[in-house]
Formats: structure tokens, sequence, C-alpha cells
């Protein structure tokens, strides 16, 4: 029979690291089911190697390694942030790790002052997870996605 302990834990163990460029396929991968315009590969590529930008990926912490589950980019200037991209693979989702990814991502700069970032207003779950995190919408950006404006949120750290 078995006892209390024995079960698979249902989600797997994630760490929080940096992206590499290994990583690039998996986050493709996520990206094609989960943004409506994925970033091309030179976008990518330029973006992993700017020294402005920190990529975090949450990836299994198992002993076959791990797969990607979401990432996070930002963007950092002076004391400013900006939130470039986070996604989650469908399956992943609220479990806390767009959270736990933006939060591990913005307490990396400690001298930072304030978070910018833009969504479309049709992203609820998006606009949900920021105004969870204490962002506000600021301004709006027309025809930014060029189907749809941008709202603008900051967040005052
Ligand atoms: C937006 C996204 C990154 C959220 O990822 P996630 O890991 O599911 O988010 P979390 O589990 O950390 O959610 C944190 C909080 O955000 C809010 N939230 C997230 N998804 C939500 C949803 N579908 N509906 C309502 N609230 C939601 C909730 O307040 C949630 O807290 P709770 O679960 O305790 O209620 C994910 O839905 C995604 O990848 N979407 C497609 C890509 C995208 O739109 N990226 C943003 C571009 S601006």
């Amino acid at each position: 029979m078995k006892e209390r302990g024995d079960e698979a834990p249902l989600v797997p163990p994630v760490e929080l690291r940096p992206m590499r460029e290994e990583d690039l396929p998996e986050v493709w991968e996520i990206d094609s089911v989960s943004l409506a315009r994925p970033w091309t590969r030179a976008i990518w590529q330029a973006e992993l190697h700017s020294p402005f930008s920190d990529y975090l990926v949450a990836a299994a912490n198992t002993a076959e390694g791990g797969g990607i589950s979401g990432y996070v980019g930002i963007k950092h200037t002076a004391d400013e942030l900006h939130v470039m991209n986070i996604a989650v693979r469908p399956e992943s989702r609220r479990r806390g790790l767009a959270r736990r990814l933006l939060t591990s991502a913005i307490s990396k700069h400690p001298e930072a002052r304030t978070v910018y970032l833009e969504v479309r207003p049709s992203n609820a779950s998006a606009r949900s997870l920021y105004d969870s995190l204490g962002f506000s919408t600021v301004g709006r950006r027309p025809r930014y996605y060029g189907d749809e404006d941008a709202l603008i949120m900051s967040l005052t750290l």
C-alpha cells in the first residue's frame, strides 16, 4: 500500500535561471502558442546578446534535466526597467510562475525605481497579472500592435 508522501509531486520543482542560447527552440515553441506576433530569430538573438537585457527561464529541476515552462525578459536603463516579454506554457499557467519570474527579474535590479510595460487592452490575463503586482495604467500607444493600441502600465518601486 502506498504511504503518504510516496506520490510523485504533481508539479515538478522549477528553478529560475538566466536564459541561454540553447533554450531558444523551447522558447519559440512557447511563443508560438502564446503570442499573436512571436519575435523573429534575429530579434531573439539581438535581445539575448544585449548588455541591457535580462532574460530568465523557469526550468524543471529534475534528474533528467528540464523543460522550460516560461520566461520573462526585461531591459534596464539607468533607474528604469522595461518588461519586454513574458509567457508561460498554457499547461503551466495559473501556478504563480509569471509572478515569480517577473518579481525575480525586477529584484535583480535594486537600482530601479520604475518598471514600464506595454500590454494589449484585450489581454485580460496579462492585465490581471500586472494589476495583481501593483502596476497601474499610465498611458496608451495608438496602434502599437498594428491591429490594437497598447496600454502603458507602470510600477513605482
Ligand atoms: C499572462 C501570463 C504570462 C500569466 O502567466 P501565469 O503563470 O499563468 O500567471 P500567474 O499564475 O503567475 O498569475 C498571477 C496572477 O495573475 C492573474 N492572472 C493570471 N492569469 C489570469 C487569468 N487567466 N485570468 C485572471 N487572472 C489571471 C491572477 O491575479 C493571478 O493570481 P492568482 O492565480 O493567485 O489569482 C500567461 O497567461 C501567458 O503566457 N499568456 C500569453 C502570453 C502573454 O499574453 N504575455 C503577456 C504579454 S504583455
